[in-house]
């Protein structure tokens, strides 16, 4: 599993016969987490009015946004690089009398806002995740000014007020993000840096923009938060609402036929929301987990606040609660001070819960988080032995979970068309790729048979189809 995205695919051109702006292109490359995808569409969202239409093609934009991730080192290097290319096609289009708008939001922005504009002078504006709504002052200020514009510091207020209502139309599965940031503090994270305190969206605007979602064809809602399991909400009947209620309320709105919420930390994991999997069949059998260790010393060591039985008994009683329930989690190897012993545990663990699938890194010191300076660095070339121990077994566990889904009838949101003509592909509850010989409208839930497990998808077969055969 692969955890960047590609260039995220931004809203449609605007409708004929609305009055014409300005013709100006652009694009938007995300890398990360579901919540960047989520905010890149809020950009888009943002910059539509100003008569920005979306394009993949770095040499037609007149605004590149690339929104990044500081997650890994590794992430805020691709970003430099492809500044470096997009300073090549800056210089090209000035050269035909074309202005090109550079922007780089999100993480990395948030943690280097001064040294991007030292590193990369061409770019024109640095924004982090909480200014957003700040983005057309910020773009007409660039367009009009030599010097970069650089906004990233945390307002007190919400964002989230100022953002235009999501207007462009949805696929079948939208993202929605209710909480941000986070107070836990692993040793490793740049995320409690970079995104803030954990804030919780009140329940009212969260319900509305469902709503809104559902009314332009999601048909499924994924919640997102860099810790959404801790979404403690502000209700309408003067309450704090955890995520079990909230989802409960969510399942009620019309259209809306599968709920999902990402990414959840152990400690959060309260009963209501155990028992949430078991009672509303609209939340789907699935949970990203982050497991990170099975060592009880590394979790320590991570200032994870809980033991390695604690995902123990949580997998269980998941399992208890929604016995269909699949598993994925994030693994990282070679934190310093791990020993081989400690990464045996891990293994231990892996072995005893069974995961659906999993994203494995190997530690890397993240400037400025407490890790960077704990004792007992472990060599390169020893995580490079790890990780592939550890994604031999999780690759086996996926390969196992998709090949035990094989014979099933399971229902599939249509998504698309397939790769070959007559084909439509959808996701199966557990988020597997899957497609069909057949035709069904975007947006339907289709039962289908599950007929092979092939590398990345599921191939099926249309359950009525076969019963029509019969
Ligand atoms: N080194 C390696 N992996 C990291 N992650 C977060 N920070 C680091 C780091 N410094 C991983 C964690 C987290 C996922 C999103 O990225 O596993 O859950
Ligand atoms: Fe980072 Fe830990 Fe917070 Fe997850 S829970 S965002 S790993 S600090």
């Amino acid at each position: 599993m692969s955890s960047s995205t590609g260039p995220y695919p931004a809203g449609p051109a605007p409708a004929e016969g609305v009055a014409p702006k300005p013709a100006r292109k652009l694009l938007i490359r995300t890398w990360g987490c579901q919540m960047n995808v989520y905010d890149s569409g809020r950009m888009a969202d943002i910059l539509a009015p100003l008569g920005y239409a979306p394009t993949e093609s770095a040499e037609e934009a007149d605004m590149v946004i690339l929104n990044t991730c500081h997650i890994r080192e590794k992430a805020s290097e691709k970003v430099f690089s492809d500044l470096g290319r997009l300073r090549e096609t800056k210089k090209a289009r000035a050269a035909e009398g074309r202005q090109t708008v550079i922007a780089v939001a999100g993480c990395v922005a948030q943690a280097e806002g001064a040294e991007i504009t030292a590193r990369a002078p061409w770019v024109d504006i640095v924004l982090g995740p909480q200014t957003y709504h700040r983005l057309p002052e910020m773009v007409a200020r660039a367009s009009r000014a030599a010097g970069a514009v650089i906004e990233t510091d945390f307002p007190a207020e919400d964002k989230f007020d100022h953002l235009p209502e999501a207007r462009a139309p949805q696929g079948p599965v939208a993202f929605l993000t209710i909480q941000e940031g986070c107070d836990k503090f692993c040793s490793f994270c740049v995320v409690p840096y970079t995104r803030g305190a954990e804030f919780s969206r009140p329940a009212a605007a969260i319900l509305a923009e469902a709503r809104q979602l559902a009314a332009n064809g999601a048909r499924e809602i994924a919640l997102l938060g860099q810790n959404v399991n801790a979404w403690a909400g502000a209700s309408p009947d003067g309450h704090t609402w955890r995520l079990a209620r909230l989802l409960r309320e969510l399942a009620e709105i019309p259209g809306v036929a599968r709920l999902r919420y990402t990414t959840s930390h152990p400690r959060d994991m309260d009963d209501d929301l155990i028992s949430a999997h078991g009672e509303i069949p609209s939340l789907m059998p699935y949970l990203h987990l982050p497991v990170q260790s099975g060592s009880d010393k590394v979790l320590a060591a991570m200032n994870r606040g809980h033991k390695a039985e604690l995902y123990i008994r949580l997998a269980d009683r998941l399992r208890e609660a929604r016995p269909d329930l699949a598993l994925t989690s994030d693994f990282i190897v070679g934190h310093p001070g791990e020993t081989s012993a400690d990464f045996e545990a891990t293994m231990r663990l892996v072995e005893r819960i069974g995961f659906a699938g999993a994203y494995s890194f190997k530690y890397s010191a993240r400037p400025g988080t407490p890790a960077a300076s704990q004792p007992g660095p472990v060599a390169e070339a020893e995580k490079d032995v790890r990780l592939q121990a550890l994604q031999a077994v999780l690759r086996r566990q996926q390969d196992d979970f998709n090949r035990a889904c094989v014979g099933r009838v399971v229902d599939v949101l249509v998504t698309g068309t397939g790769r070959h003509p007559g084909q439509v592909a959808g996701r199966s509850p557990w988020l597997q790729p899957v497609h069909a010989t057949g035709a069904a409208p975007v947006g339907a839930v289709v039962s289908m048979q599950l007929r092979a497990a092939l590398p990345n998808s599921l191939s099926a077969t249309m359950a009525h189809e076969e019963s029509a055969a019969a």
